[in-house]
C-alpha cells in the first residue's frame, strides 16, 4: 500500500512522528512524507525531523507564507501534481492547518481516499481558519480517526458515522516519548537557569489573538498579570515576534526565547507550575504533564480538559473542581491503532 502523508506545520510533524514510527513497525505500508513547506524556519521544522527521527520528506514543496488563500492554492496545485505522478492508494492528513485542507482537497479531486487523523474536533467558531479546515477535511475523508469520544459525537451530529474510529490521541503517544527522551536530551533547564525555580510556560500565535490589536494587548496584559507571581517563559512563534516588534510590545516579567524543540518544550513543561497558551496541542500536553492550563481563547476544541478541571478559558474565574483524569485519550498506542485501522480498511478494498 502506498501512503502519502501530508505535513507542513509544527504540530503535524509531531503527530506524524508518532504515526510514522508505528507505520515502520507494522510494515506493509510504503509511506512517503510530503512537506508543504508551510513552516520553514529551522526551529519550526527541521529540528522536529531531526529530534523525532521522522523519515526525510520524499518531497518538499517549499510553499510557506502568503495569505491563506494564496498558500492553500499553491499547495493544492503542487500536491495535485505530486499525487498524479505517484498515484498513492491513500492520503493521510493531520489536524486542521492549511496543509491539511490542501491535502484533502487535492486528494478528493483525484478520488484518492483520505485518512484524517484528529477528526471530529470542533470549536464551533467558523471565524477560525482551523475550524473551516477541519470541517472540510472531515467531510472529504473515508477514514475519520478521532482522538476522543467527543470527536466521534461531533461527527455524528454532522451525519458522519461511516469510517469513524476512536483511536486515542497520537499527541499522547508523542508526549510519552518526549517525556522519556527529554530526561537526557534537553539542556533547557540549565540554559535558562531554571533548576529549582517556579515558573510558567506561555505560547501565543493564533491569528485571532495576534491580528486583533486590542485583543492582543489584553492578552499580553493578562500574561503580565500572571507574571507578577512567577516568571513566564515564552517561546515566541515567528508571527507573534513580528507583531510584538511592530507594536513595540515588551511584556514585563516575561522571558522571551526562540521557539523550542520538542524535547526542550517537554522538559520545560515537566517542572512548570502553569501553562498559558492559545495552542490546541499545548492544552493537552499540559494535561499529560498534569499541569494546570489557562487557554488564551474564548472557546476550545479540547472541552474534556476543561471538564476535567485541568484547563480553563482565560474568561473563566477558576478551574472546575475536583481535578480528575481524562479516560479516553489512549495508553500511548494511538499510532499503532491508527495504522491497524488503515491496514484493515485497505485489506477490505481488495
Ligand atoms: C499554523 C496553523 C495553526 C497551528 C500552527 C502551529 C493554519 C491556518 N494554522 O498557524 O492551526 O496551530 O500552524 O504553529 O494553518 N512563519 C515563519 N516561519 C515559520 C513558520 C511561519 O516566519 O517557520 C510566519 C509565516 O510566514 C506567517 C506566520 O509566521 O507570516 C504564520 O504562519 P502560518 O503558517 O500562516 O500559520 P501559523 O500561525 O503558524
Amino acid at each position: 500500500m502506498k501512503l502519502f502523508t501530508i505535513v507542513g506545520a509544527r504540530p503535524q510533524f509531531i503527530k506524524a512522528a508518532a504515526v510514522s514510527r508505528a507505520v515502520a513497525e507494522a510494515g506493509g505500508i510504503d509511506e512517503a512524507i510530503i512537506h508543504t513547506g508551510q513552516h520553514y524556519d529551522a526551529n519550526m521544522s527541521d529540528i522536529f525531523f531531526d529530534e523525532l527521527g521522522i523519515p526525510a520528506p520524499a518531497r518538499h514543496l517549499g510553499i510557506g507564507g502568503g495569505s491563506h488563500g494564496a498558500m492553500t492554492g499553491k499547495m493544492l496545485e503542487s500536491l495535485e501534481a505530486a499525487m498524479m505522478e505517484d498515484r498513492p492508494d491513500a492520503v493521510l492528513v493531520y489536524g486542521d492547518t492549511n496543509s491539511t485542507l490542501a491535502g484533502a482537497l487535492a486528494a478528493s479531486k483525484l478520488h484518492i481516499p483520505i485518512v484524517h487523523v484528529e477528526a471530529g474536533l470542533r470549536s464551533f467558531n467558523r471565524k477560525m481558519p482551523e475550524e473551516i479546515n477541519r470541517v472540510v477535511a472531515d467531510h472529504l475523508s473515508v477514514l475519520l480517526l478521532s482522538p476522543t469520544q467527543t470527536g466521534v459525537d461531533n461527527l455524528k451530529t454532522e451525519g458522519l458515522t461511516k469510517g469513524v474510529h476512536a483511536v486515542g490521541d497520537v499527541m499522547h503517544d508523542a508526549t510519552l516519548y518526549a517525556i522519556e527522551q527529554s530526561k537526557t536530551r534537553s539542556t533547557v533547564m540549565s540554559d535558562l537557569e531554571l533548576d529549582g525555580k517556579d515558573y510558567a510556560v506561555c505560547t501565543l500565535h493564533r491569528a485571532e489573538n495576534t491580528d486583533d490589536v486590542d485583543r492582543f494587548a489584553r492578552v499580553i496584559a493578562f500574561i503580565e498579570d500572571q507574571a507578577k507571581t512567577r516568571p513566564v517563559i515564552f517561546p515566541v512563534h515567528p508571527r507573534t515576534r513580528k507583531v510584538m516588534a511592530e507594536r513595540g510590545i515588551k511584556p514585563e516579567g516575561v522571558v522571551q526565547i526562540d521557539p523550542l524543540g520538542y524535547f526542550d518544550l517537554h522538559r520545560l513543561l515537566a517542572d512548570s507550575s502553569l501553562v498559558l497558551t492559545d495552542s490546541g496541542g499545548l492544552q493537552k500536553e499540559a494535561y499529560f504533564h498534569r499541569k494546570p492550563c489557562i487557554t488564551l481563547r474564548d472557546e476550545t476544541e479540547w472541552t474534556e480538559t476543561v471538564g476535567a478541571g485541568w484547563n480553563r478559558l482565560w474568561t473563566m474565574d477558576d478551574w472546575k473542581s475536583p481535578r480528575v483524569d481524562i479516560t479516553d485519550c489512549g495508553d500511548g498506542d494511538a499510532g499503532a491503532k491508527t495504522v491497524a485501522v488503515i491496514k484493515d480498511w485497505f485489506a477490505a478494498q481488495k
